[in-house]
């Protein structure tokens, strides 16, 4: 893709000032969108067209879309914060961008390049700047939702790429990730199910991956569980990640350990970045493979002082208790510890703007 501006058609009924406002007072996660939404349409022929700002609206699909059928879908999620002074930033976009490169290698859709997945995000959080929460509007840990995402819209049955793809950006004000505030969670075992294969599409931010998640997720919702641990596919062994979140492991205080990145889970860049402020704090950290036999022994004996969830929309979310078939396991300490506060408090620093940005991690889009 390598359009270098977006048509602005401003939406002429957008949302009140006041209505507005008392969206931003709670805005949940994922349930009320600004006014406007970015598309841009690529086809096999011609390749990326230029890019519009457009009115948010429902998107007209025939009903043959493939993406409908066969699930040819990969997304991102980034997070637009106010700053002290008013100004708006984002957090390592080239990042998300290079994932969302590789999911769509993938999913055989075609490569946004960096330049216009920016340019999409500058565009649509311009138009839509009231929509980024301030520290008055929702405590001081709101943000703006981005929701990048790409569908094969194509009207055909036939199984093979798609020759028509739109890619669009969505946004949401938010705050906590969980209904219940940044609190410990409960999170349940998934004996059954698994999410990811070797050579399959976990590394890939694709929808197929979350609908797979889905059942394992209604486990946990009944078991009172607000998520979902998978294990690895062959032996049923390695942690993995939760449904929709990567996972951190802290032995005695000062060892952050977490499972690497082999192909089967999510590359997070909340999970990247926490590693070097942990590495930064003088933790000592290790990405290596973590047994449930490890989690559940260190958490009774006691060396597994904190576990918790990390990612763009949960932030870092201490996990209080792992719930399985046979039992429901204490993990760590019961006020959620000090290394995982420490490193949220770190990384919220520097998202809004209230500690140095030595890495260069974060970038102005308005
Ligand atoms: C994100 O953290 O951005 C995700 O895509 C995960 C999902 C639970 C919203």
């Amino acid at each position: 893709m390598s359009v270098t501006s977006f048509r602005i058609t401003p939406n002429t009924e957008p949302t009140s000032a006041g209505d507005r406002a008392a969206i931003l007072a709670d805005p949940g996660f994922g349930r009320f969108f600004t006014d406007h939404m970015v598309h841009v349409r690529w086809s096999a022929s011609g390749g990326w067209e230029t890019g519009e700002v457009r009115p948010y609206g429902p998107l007209s699909l025939d009903p043959a879309t493939a993406a409908l059928h066969y699930g040819q879908t990969v997304f991102e999620g980034i997070k637009a914060y106010r700053h002290p002074d008013g100004s708006v930033w984002t957090f390592r976009p080239e990042r998300n961008a290079e994932r969302l490169r590789a999911s769509a290698r993938r999913l055989a859709l075609p490569e946004p390049d960096t330049g216009t997945f920016l340019e999409a995000l500058e565009a649509l959080v311009r138009q839509d700047v009231d929509w980024v929460p301030t520290p008055q509007h929702h405590g001081a840990e709101s943000s703006l939702y981005l929701r990048p995402f790409m569908i094969a819209s194509e009207p055909f049955l036939g199984v093979r790429p798609s020759r028509t793809v739109d890619f669009h950006v969505i946004a949401c004000p938010t705050a906590a990730y969980f209904a219940g505030g940044v609190k410990p969670v409960r999170i349940w075992l998934s004996s059954h199910y698994t999410r990811a294969a070797p050579g399959g599409t976990g590394a890939a931010k694709c929808g197929g991956n979350y609908a797979a998640s889905l059942a394992a997720q209604q486990e946990a919702s009944a078991h009172d569980c607000e998520q979902v641990v998978f294990l690895d596919a062959s032996e049923h062994r390695w942690v993995e990640e939760l449904g929709g979140m990567n996972v951190c492991f802290v032995f005695d205080n000062e060892r952050l350990v977490t499972p690497p990145v082999s192909g089967t889970i999510l590359e997070g860049v909340t999970r990247a970045s926490l590693l070097e402020l942990a590495a930064d704090a003088g933790l000592s950290v290790e990405e290596r493979p973590v047994s449930i036999g490890e989690w559940i022994e260190a958490a009774d004996s006691g060396a597994l002082t904190e576990v918790f969830a990390c990612g763009t929309a949960a932030v870092v979310t201490p996990i209080g208790e792992l719930v399985t078939e046979e039992r429901t396991i204490a993990c760590g300490d019961s006020d959620g510890g000090t290394v995982g506060p420490m490193l949220r408090r770190a990384l919220l620093d520097l998202q809004y703007g209230h500690r140095r940005d030595e890495r260069g991690w974060m970038t102005r889009l308005a």
